[in-house]
């Protein structure tokens, strides 16, 4: 069926909204960064952190914008869908920001329709109003809307959906899509950093004694080493990227730990002497598949070229790092993603190709068993997707 705005909704366009200014600034700034992150691509935390900065607001203010601001970029082939039923042409970006963030809280959120439209009205610059308020009427009137089919209900790339499905079937694929879009819960250590409870339970699952030596081969920011180091290891944190080492030493430095040398460089051309370490850690760059909750523009960003990549990468950094581990110690590999492509086929030809290594199964009934391996969907507990692996060096 196709909807088109008609005369009434036209003259309706200039009649002034009635709102008061109570969460019309915090609407302004949801608008600003959703405008910025479609303009300029830019990533949705660093968009959004920077302009919390700047902003004059309180607490609550500064969580409806983060709300909307995660949620209406992890929903907006949904939204867009939703909208672009009453536009005659695609809307320029401050346009399609004022419609996603509208249309966001009417679909998403428990705001009383009313309040969304007028306070989103109010937010949007002048030229936009009259539209704004003409669509997002129409959607009010029109809820709940009646999908045309999973991929835009779920709002991901086709390939993910197909990729997710395939591998898991449909109701566990699902029900895995569905959990992502939910904002991830905050989970906060002893020690005051913020760690999903996924990547706690890596290092719990590392056989860590105090005084081991352990190379973490990919650690910025330095959340795997942090923990590892409360365990009187002591941690070689490694990472290729300069600028991601500077989160690793601002850790450290917060932290106040000694038991973390942190050091940048490429982990598939490591500096170090052969069988050097108790246990090396491959906690690797993947595509975060498992992430996708928290990273609420990755889903967009990522595609298979980048799996396949990853993949090729993630086999050679567990190349290098098995010759740095002492015999007798412990080879770990960990993912935060959970499609086969990057971890048990990983795992698969890394063994095919290398002596000297025997599996250490995963025991844990936290995590499903996969293989020796184990698995974390985040529909399991509410955790990042995670995937881990261990094997014993001789
Ligand atoms: C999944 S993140 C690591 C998260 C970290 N272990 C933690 O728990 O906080 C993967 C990291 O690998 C790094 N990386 C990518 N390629 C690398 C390489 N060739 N050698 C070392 N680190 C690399 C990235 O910069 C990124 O910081």
């Amino acid at each position: 069926m196709a909807y088109q705005l008609t005369p009434a909704d036209i003259s309706d366009m200039n009649k002034p909204p009635t709102v008061s200014q109570g969460g019309v600034e915090a609407r302004k700034l949801a608008i600003s960064c959703i405008n910025r992150i479609d303009e300029s691509e830019g990533y949705a935390n660093i968009v959004l952190s920077n302009a919390l900065k700047k902003a004059n607001a309180d607490q609550r203010d500064r969580n409806l914008v983060t709300e909307i601001v995660y949620g209406a970029t992890r929903m907006q082939r949904a939204l867009d869908w939703v909208v672009d039923r009453y536009l005659m042409k695609s809307p320029p970006p401050a346009l399609r920001a004022s419609l996603r963030v509208g249309t966001y809280q009417l679909l998403y959120t428990r705001i009383p329709p009313h309040a969304a439209v007028s306070t989103t009205v109010e937010a949007s610059s002048k030229k936009n109003k009259g539209v704004v308020n003409a669509v997002l009427r129409k959607v009010a009137e029109e809820l709940p809307v009646e999908w045309p089919n999973e991929g835009v209900r779920l709002s991901y790339p086709d390939w993910i959906i197909n990729l997710v499905e395939a591998e898991y079937g449909d109701a566990e694929g699902q029900a895995m899509l569905e959990q992502m879009n939910k904002s991830p819960l905050v989970n906060e250590r002893d020690d005051g950093y913020m760690q999903d409870l996924s990547s706690q339970w890596v290092v719990q699952n590392i056989d860590i004694q105090a005084k081991d030596l352990i190379l973490d081969m990919c650690a910025a920011p330095g959340g795997k080493a942090t923990a590892m180091a409360s365990k009187e290891a002591l941690v070689v944190a490694v990472d290729l990227h300069q600028s991601r080492s500077r989160l690793i030493a601002q850790n450290i430095e917060r932290l106040n730990t000694r038991q973390i040398l942190q050091v940048t460089a490429d982990g598939t051309q490591p500096c170090f002497a052969q069988r050097a370490f108790d246990k090396v850690l491959v906690d690797a760059p993947c595509s975060g598949i498992g992430v996708l909750h928290r990273r609420a523009d990755a889903r967009w960003r990522i595609n298979q070229a980048d799996v396949d990549n990853l993949a090729v990468l993630q086999l050679e950094l567990l190349c290098a790092a098995k010759d740095l581990v002492k015999s007798g110690g412990e080879l770990i590999y960990s993912v935060c993603t959970v499609t086969r492509a990057e971890t048990s086929e990983v795992v698969s030809r890394f063994t095919e190709r290398t002596h000297g290594i025997s599996a250490i199964p995963l025991d844990d009934p936290r995590w499903r068993k996969n293989g020796d391996g184990g698995l974390l969907l985040p529909q399991d507990h509410g955790t990042d997707g995670m995937y881990m692996f261990k094997w014993k060096i001789q």
